[in-house]
């Protein structure tokens, strides 16, 4: 198992799909507007979400590979897929999927993307997508990922990278400290290297802008209120117990912020949505 539990990721999945930004939906869209299919590759898929919130803004039939390294996730993802579609039959290990108009048919890697990169985009997809990934990954990584999606000329449309930045209500006086704690934990190693953390979408726009793409990013943060209140505590537990590794508070000050985070409020955790397109000459 990786570190993220299924229950974790059920938790966040309506938030995720509120916050994405819908402009950059629509400019995903338009590319594909004269497409009868699409191929696409979802990077570290966890249980299939990011097809659940993409597959609207794409052609009506579409081939999906979903890649994880974590075999339990992607089993998951098979089966929540299942119960998100209104129709679905597998063929050997292929999931055929009808969702209202679309036509999508499923298919699960195991891979780790620190090592079988180039293996994950070949056959080369339409399009590369991923979402709530970026801040996992090392500006190293990065720079060789963008090279091959360059090599490659393909599009990337990715949703959900932290930026950093969060608000919470009602306020607390160690809310700063326990931000900039949990923001030095958010660049520890994920397992690709030192994490771009709250830096991603600048590091990957930055990169991919290098590489002649024409680069649209939209803010897409986390509205969390009253009726999220599972999902905030789960996060505020998250985000305690990453500021008590950093030793940057004492676990009496962590429990005294925890403590206010019990009380009905609300939260605004930042991230932001890309959509590049390679330049064509
Ligand atoms: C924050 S979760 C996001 C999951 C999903 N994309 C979503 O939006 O709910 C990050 C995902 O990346 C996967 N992951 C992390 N490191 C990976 C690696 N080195 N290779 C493949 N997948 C990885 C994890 O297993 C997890 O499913």
């Amino acid at each position: 198992m990786s570190g993220f539990s299924p229950e974790w990721l059920d938790l966040r999945e309506p938030a995720d799909h509120r916050a994405r930004d819908s402009e950059l939906g629509q400019q995903l869209s338009a590319y594909f507007a004269a497409h009868t299919h699409v191929s696409v590759v979802d990077l570290g898929c966890g249980s299939g979400s990011n097809l659940r919130g993409t597959a609207k803004f794409l052609p009506d039939h579409q081939s999906w590979r979903l890649v994880d390294y974590d075999a339990q996730l992607l089993t998951l993802a098979r089966h929540r897929l299942v119960d998100w579609a209104d129709e679905s039959r597998s063929e050997g290990a292929l999931l055929r999927l009808r969702k209202e108009n679309k036509h999508i048919d499923v298919s699960f890697a195991e891979a780790d993307l620190t090592r079988d990169l180039a293996q994950v985009l070949t056959p080369a997809p339409d399009l590369v997508t991923a979402a709530a990934l970026f801040d996992l990954v090392s500006e190293p990584w990065l720079e060789l990922f963008t090279a091959a999606l360059s090599a490659a000329g393909l599009p990337l449309y990715t949703v959900l990278s932290y930026d950093g930045r969060q608000e919470w209500q009602p306020a607390h006086p160690q809310d700063g400290r326990v931000l900039r704690a949990f923001n030095s934990h958010q660049q520890w190693d994920k397992g690709f290297g030192p994490s771009t953390g709250p830096r991603a979408t600048a590091a990957l726009a930055g990169l991919l802008a290098m590489h002649g793409y024409a680069v649209h990013t939209a803010d897409s943060p986390w509205l969390l209120g009253p009726e999220d209140s599972d999902l905030r505590r789960e996060l505020a537990t998250g985000i305690g117990a990453a500021a008590l590794e950093t030793r940057e508070l004492t676990p009496g000050e962590v429990a005294d912020w925890l403590a206010a985070r019990r009380d009905p409020g609300q939260a605004t955790i930042g991230h932001s949505d890309v959509f590049a397109t390679p330049r064509l000459d």
